[in-house]
């Protein structure tokens, strides 16, 4: 939510500002800007819509600084408009700031600089921190930065330009993601490793409440006392070319395609000589075995895989699970105590409800475990226990591979849980690891059904409205797999557990509804068929999606049926969600849609 760069060095600073945004675009792209601290002054550029229209803006002019900060947008307070576009200057133009967050005082701070005599150009909380670092300053930058950040509530991922420091910026972090790009006479910060990846591979990952002095030589840390904090360097082993399109026409298709990959690698380390081997896990096993209640806490994509986790974690492991969206759980006084374990799902390990949601479970004394994508985030960071996904990085904002790795987690997990309760006999225990080892290749065959989904996308992508029903884990399924059409088809879609559509949707459904079954629970398949029965007999046109083996008996009364191969039910998401999504994905194609970058959206929510 939001993308900020910054730079010093000897580079042309205007190409390694636009270099970083283009990676950091997924964050948001409602406006983009970049501040360059020239020899005359602080020359902005910004302006509303895409980079691509700023990157035009930018061509042929000459600029010759050292130092530069970019930003790309996600609007929060101020709609998309060219004054409302970061960076935003003080009033007497002597310090430019980009900002990602929330600054949740800002019309105390607003009116306190009016009385002062400032004068506000835009409707953004972000315009009231470059004048309160103006106002605060005495000729220190660090300082005024430092005494501003103690005046400020909410959230704040900073980098702060002024005229008087042509050797130098500052840049600060809480709540909000930010790291320092070392190089040979040259740093950086970002807001997320990709925008750095062209140039170094040596970050400080910054923590809550840090400010950063950055020249080209050196790159010195603070407290909020101003004390001196050191940091180990982390380095970043990641393949530059899993960030790039790699000749697919958009990331996420190349993502799906990623998956059957994605799932080794969450899979196959983790299974070993007969036993599920999750990483520094004694602590957790040993807490698992005692423990009453498990609660799961997640947003979005990450929300449905924790519904997964719900069925198959009371299935096997038979502990009571909650599982809630974050936004809910840390206001709602949730009933947290020690002896149970809180689950956090999150692909950026950023997203703030699910971050603060965390931090509840925390203080009132759970054991926190992170199901995680991104290595080092601040969830990763805080959480008591950490599972990686290892899906590698994903761009696209419609979440894919991370949804399967964490399904993935999940099934491993379950697996390690129920063995530590004492559950699972040995047999089971084994012919459940063979189906896990066994599951990328189930999703790559699923793959290779592209070309007929593609069709089946072809007769409905100007459907005006979409159901997805399911039962048990299909249901789980059925609510991803309408939020994926949602955000990027712009269709309208419910979806709706099987048993409970004659509750009163089965009123919408009328001539032509497409209605999508994914029908893979064996012990609720006749069940589901009446369903399935009960809305064709109103007129909708269903797509059923099945294991193999029962694809005749359903093709009797859906109009189209999907395969994914037999396979034990228990692991069977994980197979029936890729045809989903690529049923979104061309959907959203054929509409003419920006697949990769929904409108509205952002690819990690880094506000509350
Ligand atoms: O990074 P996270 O997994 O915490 O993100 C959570 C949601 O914002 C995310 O899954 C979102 O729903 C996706 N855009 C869905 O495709």
């Amino acid at each position: 939510m939001c993308g900020i760069i910054g730079y010093i060095g000897q580079k042309n600073v205007t190409e390694v500002l636009l270099n970083g945004l283009r990676k950091l675009e997924y964050r948001g792209y409602d406006s983009a800007g970049v501040a360059l601290l020239e020899d005359n002054g602080i020359e902005v550029v910004k302006c509303k819509g895409r980079l691509a229209i700023l990157e035009e803006k930018l061509t042929g002019n000459c600029f010759g600084g050292r130092i530069g900060i970019g930003h790309t947008r996600w609007a929060t307070h101020g709609e998309p408009n060219d004054s409302n576009s970061h960076p935003h200057l003080s009033n007497s133009e002597k310090i430019a700031v980009v900002h990602n967050g929330i600054i949740e005082n800002y019309l105390q701070i607003k009116e306190f600089l009016v009385s002062k005599g400032y004068r506000f150009y835009s409707e953004t909380d972000s315009e009231v921190v470059s004048n309160l670092i103006e106002y605060n300053y005495r000729g220190d930058l660090i300082a005024a930065v430092t005494e501003t950040l103690n005046d400020i509530e909410g959230s704040y991922a900073l980098g702060v330009v002024c005229t008087d420091c042509p050797q130098q910026f500052v840049a600060a972090r809480k709540d909000s993601p930010l790291i320092v790009g070392l190089g040979k006479g040259e740093n950086f910060i970002a807001s997320d490793i990709p925008a750095l990846l062209a140039y170094t591979r040596e970050v400080y990952i910054l923590e809550d409440r840090e400010v950063v002095r950055v020249s080209s030589e050196s790159v010195e840390i603070f407290n909020l006392l101003g004390e001196r904090v050191e940091h180990e360097i982390f380095h970043v082993d990641w393949d530059v070319a899993a960030a790039e399109k790699g000749g697919f026409e958009h990331f996420m298709i190349k993502e799906i395609s990623e998956e059957p990959h994605a799932m080794q690698q969450t899979l196959w380390p983790r299974l070993q000589g007969g036993e599920v081997v999750l990483e520094n896990s004694e602590a957790l096993l040993a807490a698992v075995a005692d423990c009453h209640r498990i609660n799961i806490v997640a947003c979005g994509t990450a929300y449905h895989a924790g519904v997964v986790g719900k069925y198959l974690i009371e299935k096997l492991v038979r502990v009571p699970v909650e599982v809630d969206v974050a936004s809910e759980f840390r206001y709602r006084d949730p009933l947290v105590e020690p002896g149970q374990l809180t689950i956090i799902i999150s692909q950026s390990g950023e997203t703030l409800d699910t971050l603060m949601a965390m931090r509840e479970a925390k203080r009132k004394g759970s054991r926190t475990l992170a199901v995680v994508n991104v290595v080092g985030s601040s969830i990763a960071r805080e959480a008591d226990d950490v599972l990686y996904t290892w899906a590698g990085p994903e761009i696209a904002v419609a979440s894919t591979k991370a949804y399967n790795t964490q399904l993935a987690a999940l099934y491993l997990l379950t697996l390690a849980f129920a063995r530590a309760k004492g559950l699972l006999d040995t047999a089971s225990y084994l012919a459940y690891q063979e189906e896990l080892r066994l599951l990328p290749d189930r999703v790559a065959e699923v793959l290779a059904q592209k070309d007929a989904i593609q069709k089946f996308a072809a007769a409905h992508f100007n459907a005006k409205s979409v159901f997805f029903i399911g039962r048990g884990l299909d249901y789980a399924l059925a609510l991803e797999a309408s939020l994926k059409l949602k955000e990027i088809a712009y269709i309208h879609s419910e979806a709706y557990a099987g048993g409970e559509l004659k509750h009163g949707t089965i009123a919408l459904i009328e001539p032509g509804t497409l209605v999508v079954c994914p029908l893979t629970q064996e012990a609720l398949f006749d069940k589901m068929l009446s369903n399935i029965r009960e809305v064709k007999a109103r007129g909708a046109v269903v797509l059923a999606i099945t294991p193999a083996k029962y694809a005749a008996a359903v093709a009797q009364t859906a109009d189209a049926v999907l395969t994914i191969p037999d396979m034990d039910s228990l692991f069977s998401s994980a197979a029936a969600v890729t045809p989903l999504q690529l049923f979104a994905y061309y959907v959203s194609l054929m509409r003419g849609n920006d697949v990769d970058k929904p409108r509205n959206l952002a690819k990690s929510v880094t506000v509350e």
